[in-house]
Formats: C-alpha cells, structure tokens, sequence
C-alpha cells in the first residue's frame, strides 16, 4: 500500500517520477504528490485523486529539478485529502518525505513534538517522522543521515522511506523496514528508487533491494553507500532484474486484469516449466529439494495466507491431503499470528503471497520461525520480502499481476501447490505411479484447456449482461470446488461492488437459502467428478425457490444443463485440477459484470494491491 519513487541524477526527474507513480498506482489511488528540488527551492505538487488528477494539477507549473520524490497513497492515518497527500514537509520546510507503512508510536511522538513546539499540518503518521528527523538534526546538531539513522531508531511501526534535503540537494536518503524498497543503478550518478521494479525497468536491470533496517545514502558523484540503523556499514548486494518492460504494460487489452486472465495458459505454463518431467516421470520443485524430507515428516503443514492467496491455499489443503497424506491446516494470516498458536519444530508452515509483501503474512512468518516451524514460501514476486523470510520456496513464475484483483497469480499458486502435493506424495509413495503419471499428463494438459475455455468469452459476456444489475450473488461449490466458489464471490465482489457469497453447496441448506428468490443469481460448480449428484440436488434445490442458476459444468453435461438458466462447459480433468479450469469462468464473469456498471476494474475503491499495513 502506498507506492513510492524517487530520482537522482541528470535527467529531469518529473516525468520520471510521474510515470513511476503511474505504474505503482496499483499500491493506492487515495492522492499523489511530487517534491522537486530546483533552483535551491524544494517545490510541493499533491493533490488528492489519482496520478491523473496530479498530472492536471502540475500541468501548468514548473516542475524542473533533477532530483524529486513522489508518492502515491492508500490512505491509513488521515483521511484522502490534499493536506494528507504525501511527499510531507518538515516545520522549516527544508525537508520532505515520502512513506510506505506505518509509524505506530506517532502519537506519543507528535505529543513530544508538539511540547517542543512542532506544529502540524496533516493527520498523517509520516509528517510526524520528518519533524522528528527535523528535529534532532537541529537539536543534536547532526548531519541528515545521523539525524535519520537516530529518528529511526525512535520509531516503530514499518517504514520504507525516501528523504530530500533543500540544503543537500545532491543526496536523496532511503530506508525500510518491513515494506519494500529497491534502488535502481542508472548510469554514473543515477539511481531510481521505488517500491517495486516496475518504475525502474526501463532504466536500468541492476537493483539493490533494501533489507530491514538498512538506509541507503545516494549522492551524485558518489557510489551507494549503505548502512544499518546501529551504524553499521553494508556491502550493497547488486543483482540484475529479470523482469520484461512488456510484462507491465496492457499490450492492447483495455484493462490489465482481462489481459492478465487471458495470460493464464502462459503464466500456468511458466509455472510448471521445468518441474514436470513426463519421459522420466518426475515432478520436482528445486527450490524446496532439500526440505522434502523435512516437509514429508512434519507433523502437519500449516498454511498462511491472506485473501486470494488464502483460496489457493485451501486448494492446496485439499491437494496435499488427497494426494501426499500430510495433515494441512490453513490459516488467514492475520487471525493466525494473533491467537497464540501452537506451532512445534516439526511444523512446516507454507506462506503464500502474489507480492510477497503482505505485511500479515510476513507477521505470521515472523512468528512461526521464532516458534522453530520450518517456512516455505510460494510467491510471486522474486526477491520480495517474503521470498526473503522463508527457509525455501517455490515461485510462481506468473509474471508481474498489476490488477489489484488476482487472476493469474491464483492459478499459478494452484499450479504450483498441485505441483509440490505431487513431488511429495512422489517422494512419499502415497500414490500409485500409475495415479500419478495420470495427474502429471493431465497437470500439462491445462495450459490448453485453459486456453480453449477462454474462446467462452463472448458467452460469458451475454451472461454478464443478463446479471449486471444483480444485488446479490451466490456462489456455490463442494470439495475442490468450494474455495473455488469463495474466489469467485471475491472476484465479482472487490471490483464490482455487488455483494456476494461464497458457500460450501451443501451448507447452502443451514442458512444462505433463505435468500433465495428469483432475484438471485447462483453460481454453483458441478463439475462431472466432484460430488456431482448431489451438487446436482443443491441445484434443484435452489431451482424449487426460484433461484437463477448460472452452472459451470463439465464439457457434454446435460444433466445439469437441463435445469440451470445458463452452463459454461469447462474441458474434462481430474477433479483435483478442476480449480485450474473452473476459476477462469468465474474471472471472466467478474470482469464484464465491472465493466458493465462502470467500474475501475484494475483499482477498484478502497483497495490496493500490496497491503503492507496490518
Ligand atoms: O500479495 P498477496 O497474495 O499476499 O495478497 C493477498 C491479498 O491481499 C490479495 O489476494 C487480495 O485479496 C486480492 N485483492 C484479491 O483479488
């Protein structure tokens, strides 16, 4: 949440920062704001509203300098406004900063600051950290990096940072702590500085990512020079980016969501790539090689994970369960670090996260590894913080996921979780190799599937057009299918804003089916393999109130197809890859219902894509 850029170097650093912030955007839309040092002046653009709303407000000021912060919010402390639009200033106005997290001890701070006579103009936490980096640099008499490293050995809370001088134009100094930070090397006296790659693949592939508590000094004419908050000097670690600049572009789709779900039958490919190997038989993901044993005797595997990632991981229960026998518990990440759980050193605990910076998931990590569990990580975002905290992992290889809402990265998670149940039940010898040579021919054959299922497109758009006026939605699956259903009230509800519900179908009978009438619609999954004759009863049941049925069924179904309203077919496999299938329609139904009552589906209101705020 929150995304921040910066740049330091020769070129004219606005429209640089502008073209960061719109590729961060994803991170918030609350407000944007730039800080440009020129002319020894250090000018203030913010405004609230997205990066355009920026745009349109600089377009007829000087925005010169080649030096400048920016940044784009999701509002936590404050309410969006202008007076709360980041970069903040410090009293003398001789600083600015721009934040990514939360100071959580910003209160008794601005109480003691305000006692000294620090006089505030927003309600944000991070106005609060540049008046006490202001003011110990007055009062101890310290240079700006003494007087970050000691304000930061004050604060606590999460931060990544970026701050400029009007005294030190030539210097910009970054820092972070539990939110992410990477520093782009351009050419001699360049660097780009942002919460992600994306601003900076154009520029440059070399990048230093910031670890906790580290601060980084960028001075023109001067190499990197990185330190800790104990003062402690740091070897940079420069690696080279294997991002694609084309990776985070639309490519000629309208939205980077619909482009992201057509890209499924690459991303799902990519994330197999390697790791089946059909002629000798063997499925295997290096990056958890040496920990198979460890995994295959481990009392149980607990699951962390936040929202879309939470849903692949209940696929991925089921998957581990049903095919390699180990005990898997799953966990919201959020509920799990707070309810003093019981973890044992022969607990392994699987995090998975798209961005790999999910301040939860970190937290739950955190206090798994300080119990002794083994932690394995499934991201997708490589040399994320999370990929960072974990003993081993796995990517999921599905590319940069710019729509806030997950498509791409749900299926590669899935890819990848039927992926590491068939390495260890391979290993294990819990089933049978001709049950497994099945599950790995027919794991290869979906990228394919995939790709026809999404030629339903035009049929799903007519269903879209039927239901875009819904209130509510049902969404209703059994054993495979059931997080399926929860994903797919997800989908339709963060970017369309109708409410939805995902439910076991057979739970449907202990509530939910007091809601239906014939205004609602219900989704429900009844797939040839999964339960189906009773999914089938769940469907007569909801027919008997007058429910509108919308089936996604099984390729040459007619049972179903008989008393639903409307059927997706979807490709024939095992039911336990089903989700891999089964999830693209309710994606596509999503995106067009949005589309059609005018909805932002890439930033849909109130979110963000990387929620590093707890
Ligand atoms: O980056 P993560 O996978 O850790 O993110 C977890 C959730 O915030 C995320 O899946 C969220 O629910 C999405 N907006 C769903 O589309």
């Amino acid at each position: 949440m929150c995304g921040i850029v910066a740049y330091i170097g020769k070129k004219e650093a606005y429209p640089i920062l502008i073209k960061g912030l719109q590729r961060l955007e994803y991170r918030g839309y609350d407000s944007a704001g730039v800080a440009l040092i020129h002319n020894q002046e250090l000018n203030l653009f913010k405004k609230q509203g997205k990066v355009s709303e920026l745009i349109s407000f600089a377009s007829d000021k000087d925005t010169s300098g080649t030096i400048g912060i920016g940044h784009t919010r999701w509002a936590t402390h404050g309410a969006p406004s202008d007076r709360n639009a980041h970069p903040h200033f410090s009293g003398n106005s001789d600083l600015a900063i721009i934040h990514n997290g939360i100071i959580e001890n910003y209160a008794s701070l601005k109480a003691e600051l305000s006692q000294r006579g620090h006089q505030f103009s927003s309600d944000t936490d991070t106005e609060v950290l540049i008046h006490l980096i202001e003011d110990i640099r007055i009062k101890a008499g310290v240079d700006l990096e003494e007087a970050v490293r000691i304000a930061l050995n004050e604060v606590v809370g999460a931060y990544a940072i970026v701050v400029l001088s009007k005294k030190n134009p030539d210097m910009l100094i970054a820092a972070k702590k539990s939110s992410p930070l990477v520093i782009g090397i351009g050419e001699t006296d360049e660097y780009y500085i942002a919460s992600d790659a994306t601003p900076i693949i154009e520029y440059t592939k070399n990048v230093l990512y910031l670890n906790d508590e580290e601060i980084a000094i960028l001075k023109k004419g001067e190499e990197l020079r990185l330190i800790n908050i104990k003062n402690q000097p740091k070897v940079p670690y420069i690696q080279e980016l294997e991002m694609q600049l084309e990776a985070i572009e639309k490519g000629g789709f309208d939205h980077f969501m619909i482009k992201e779900i057509f890209e499924q039958p690459t991303s799902i490919k990519n994330s197999m790539r390697g790791r089946i190997d059909l002629n000798k038989g063997i499925v295997s993901l290096g990056g958890i090689r040496e920990y198979k044993q460890k995994i295959i005797n481990a009392e149980r595997i607990i699951i962390v994970a936040c929202g879309t990632s939470w849903h692949a991981g209940l696929v991925g229960e089921y998957l581990i369960e049903d095919f390699a026998r180990i005990p898997v518990e799953v966990e919201y990440a959020s509920e799990f670090r707070y309810r003093n759980p019981i973890i044992t050193e022969s607990d392994v605990v699987i995090a998975i996260s798209q961005s790999g910076e999910t301040a939860d998931t970190l937290a739950a990590i955190k206090l798994a590894k300080e119990k002794g569990a083994t932690i394995i990580g499934i991201c997708n975002v490589v040399g994320s913080s999370i990929s960072r905290a974990t003993d081993a992992g796995s990517y999921t290889h599905a590319g940069p996921e710019i729509g806030v809402a997950s498509t791409k990265a749900f299926t590669a998670q899935v890819t990848v979780l039927s992926l590491m149940a068939l390495s260890l039940a391979q290993a294990k010898g819990s089933l049978s190799d001709s049950k497994l040579r099945q599950l790995m021919v027919e794991l290869s054959t979906i990228p394919e599937k995939v790709e026809k299922l999404l030629n339903t497109d035009n049929q799903i758009k007519a269903i879209a057009e039927k239901f875009k006026n819904a209130r509510n939605f049902l969404y209703l699956g059994r054993g495979y299918n059931f997080p399926v259903a929860l994903e797919g009230a997800l989908k339709l509800k963060e970017i369309s804003y109708i409410h939805a519900e995902g439910y076991p179908a057979a739970e449907m009978k202990h509530g939910p089916i007091a809601l239906i009438d014939e205004e609602m619609p219900v989704v429900v999954i009844a797939t040839k393999h999964g339960n189906y004759e009773k999914v089938v009863s769940n469907i007569e049941e909801v027919k008997a109130r007058n429910g509108k049925i919308i089936a996604i069924v099984t390729e040459g179904d007619t049972e179903v197809k008989a008393i639903a309203d409307y059927t997706i077919e979807v490709p024939e496999t095992d039911e336990a890859l089903s989700p891999l299938l089964t999830t693209i329609p309710l994606q596509l139904l999503s995106y067009y219902i949005a589309i059609m009552r005018g909805c932002n589906v890439d930033q849909p209101r109130n979110l963000a894509k990387s929620v590093t705020v707890e």
